[in-house]
Parts: structure tokens; C-alpha cells; sequence
């Protein structure tokens, strides 16, 4: 089952907003990161944290999985499908890796955020709020990756995407149908 122009046009806008989206608030996040390991206001390292950590959990998190969610969901309902692409296939390992990343950060980014939140020193926790900055630079790069991919569309069949084509009656080896 195929989506109609309108519904298409209509999911698409939703899934681009929502990964691109991703990409701004994965950007305010690294900027707070940022800040928290270089200033040297106390003041400002106390607020950093939780507001570090409400990002992640009420923006990244929510946006990461709705972006795979609806990917996948116009993967199905359009003539790119899930596996017949190379693009395709990129951009949901990507998506699953960022979001596994960002499930393993979960807990350190809570902890530090109770951690100043109950006042405690948060010196010995250097290495972590690092590593808030790390990967959060780290998952810009990667997240630009299907940004790339899914506005050129590099032409490239999976052996099942060859299979389905000739199933279908494609007969041009090398050349990927454009839906
Ligand atoms: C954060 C990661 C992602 C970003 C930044 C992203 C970005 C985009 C953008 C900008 C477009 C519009 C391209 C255009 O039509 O010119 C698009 C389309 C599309 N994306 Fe993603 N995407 C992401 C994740 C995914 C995932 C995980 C999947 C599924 C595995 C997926 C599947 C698709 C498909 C099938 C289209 C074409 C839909 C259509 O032609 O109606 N995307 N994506």
C-alpha cells in the first residue's frame, strides 16, 4: 500500500521538521556542554546541567525516536521501502546508533544534574560532562550524515531492492528508479 501525493507531502513535512529539529536541539544541547566545562561561574555550571538535561530528555530523546519512527513508517508507505535503498538503510542505522547513544548518555546526564541540583561538588565529574560535549559534537557530524543522504538520494540498489525491481519489470542494471 502506496500514500497518495497529499499524505506523502504531509509526512514528509512532519519527518523533516522532526529530524531537522533533532539537529537544532542536539546544537543548544552541545552549546550548554559547551558552557559547562569552561565557565567558571558556579552560578552558571548549577543551571547548565538541568536545563542540559531536561533538553535531552524532553527534546533529543522524543526527537531521535519520532524521526526513526516516521522514517520508517514512510520507508513503508512509498516506493523507497525499507531495505531496497542504500540510502535508506544508511540513514536507519545511523538513527538507531544515535539513538542508542543517546540512551547510554541518559543516565550520566541525570546524574550530574542531581548532582549540582543537591549542591553537591561536581569537580571529580569532569571527565562525563566532557563526554556530554563529545558526544553531542560527535552526533552533529553524524546526524548531517542522512541529512546528506536524503537530499541527494545516492543511486544504489540492495540485492533485495535489485530483486524487487526485476520483480516489478526494472531492467536497467546501475540505475536506481527515482519514486
Ligand atoms: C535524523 C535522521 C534523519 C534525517 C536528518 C532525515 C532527513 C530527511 C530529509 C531532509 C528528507 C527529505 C528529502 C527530500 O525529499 O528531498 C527525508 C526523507 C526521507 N527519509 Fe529521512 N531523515 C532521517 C531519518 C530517517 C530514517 C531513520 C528513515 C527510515 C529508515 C528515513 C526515511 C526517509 C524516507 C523514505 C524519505 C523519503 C520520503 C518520501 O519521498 O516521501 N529517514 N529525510
Amino acid at each position: 500500500m502506496l500514500l497518495r501525493p497529499g499524505p506523502r507531502k504531509l509526512l514528509l513535512v512532519l519527518h523533516v521538521a522532526l529530524s531537522v529539529g533533532l539537529l537544532g536541539a542536539v546544537a543548544a544541547y552541545l552549546a550548554l556542554a559547551i558552557v559547562g566545562v569552561t565557565t567558571g561561574d558556579p552560578q552558571l555550571v548549577r543551571s547548565v546541567y538541568p536545563a542540559l538535561a531536561l533538553i535531552a530528555r524532553l527534546v533529543i530523546l522524543p526527537l531521535v525516536f519520532s524521526s526513526l519512527v516516521i522514517g520508517v513508517v514512510q520507508s513503508f508507505l512509498t516506493p523507497w521501502g525499507l531495505f531496497r535503498h542504500w540510502w535508506v538503510v544508511a540513514k536507519l542505522a545511523i538513527n538507531l546508533f544515535v539513538a542508542a547513544v543517546v540512551l547510554v548518555q541518559m543516565p550520566g546526564i541525570g546524574f550530574v544534574a542531581d548532582t549540582v541540583a543537591s549542591n553537591l561538588p561536581i569537580d571529580t565529574l569532569f571527565g562525563v560532562r566532557m563526554s556530554f560535549v563529545i558526544h553531542a559534537a560527535g552526533g552533529l557530524v553524524v546526524l548531517l550524515i542522512p541529512m546528506v543522504l536524503s537530499v541527494y538520494k545516492p543511486r544504489g540498489l540492495t540485492r533485495y531492492g535489485w530483486r524487487k525491481q526485476i520483480e516489478q519489470g526494472g531492467t536497467m542494471p546501475g540505475i536506481a528508479p527515482n519514486p
